[in-house]
């Protein structure tokens, strides 16, 4: 039985993964180094440093420190942040907040499970700091996904067991981090074509059908 619902942030309750990429982008750009939105999809649900490997992997130029990947990955923040700062309640669909409150109403906890150390920020500017039960993100964990830690946390959080718990995600390494944490899954988006979730769906709202 499910008793929890643990989220995705980046690409699940805000569509924030469009302003990763405009600032991977921007990044990759000024090193001359190819990017697109189909390399984009590798960096969902992975945490910053790790996204920056990734974007490095098509780097040609001298070896970077470790302070100079530092100052990479700071500077990708800072263009990212930008943009989080023109964020209002309004980049949150009433399909996303019906469906949360909808859930709550049903007597499920839910929870917010993201990689990201701006979960917080992005929460309190489209004013849904206080629509979970838990936040579980970036600043409580070591491993990101697909390593389970962020969504074992969260149902610590809400004091349930993992195998009442049911993930919802975007990214591919997010579905692995649920399933390797013993959770139920459910795949929107990017994910969603992958078909390694235990359901896809094509709007939030769908899990209303699922979660009865
Ligand atoms: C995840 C995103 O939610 O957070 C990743 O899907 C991102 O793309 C990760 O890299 C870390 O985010 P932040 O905000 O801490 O750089
Ligand atoms: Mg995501």
């Amino acid at each position: 039985m499910i008793t929890s619902v643990i989220f995705d942030l980046d690409g699940v309750i805000v569509f924030t993964d469009k302003f990763h990429y405009i600032a991977w982008k921007k990044i990759a750009d000024e090193l001359g180094i190819y990017f697109d939105e189909t390399l984009n999809n590798r960096l969902r649900g992975v945490s910053r440093m790790d996204c920056l490997e990734i974007l490095l992997e098509n780097y040609t130029g001298r070896a970077l420190s470790d302070g100079e990947k530092i100052a990479l990955a700071t500077r990708k923040n800072d263009y990212y942040r930008e943009l989080l700062a023109g964020m209002t309640p309004g980049d949150v669909s009433d399909s996303v907040r019906d469906t949360l409150s909808e859930l709550r109403r049903r007597g499920y906890l839910i929870s917010i499970g993201s990689s990201s150390k701006n979960a917080k920020f992005i929460l309190e500017k489209v004013k849904l700091a206080d629509a979970f039960d838990a936040i579980s993100d970036g600043n409580n964990i070591d491993n990101s996904k697909p390593n389970p830690e962020v969504f074992v946390k969260a149902a610590n959080y809400l004091n349930q067991p993992c195998n009442r718990c049911l993930v919802v995600e975007d990214a591919e390494a997010g579905i692995n981090a649920g399933k390797a944490a013993g959770m139920a899954t459910v795949a929107i988006g990017d994910a969603a074509t992958s078909h390694i979730a235990d359901h896809d769906i094509t709007q939030i709202s769908d899990l209303l059908g699922i979660l009865l």
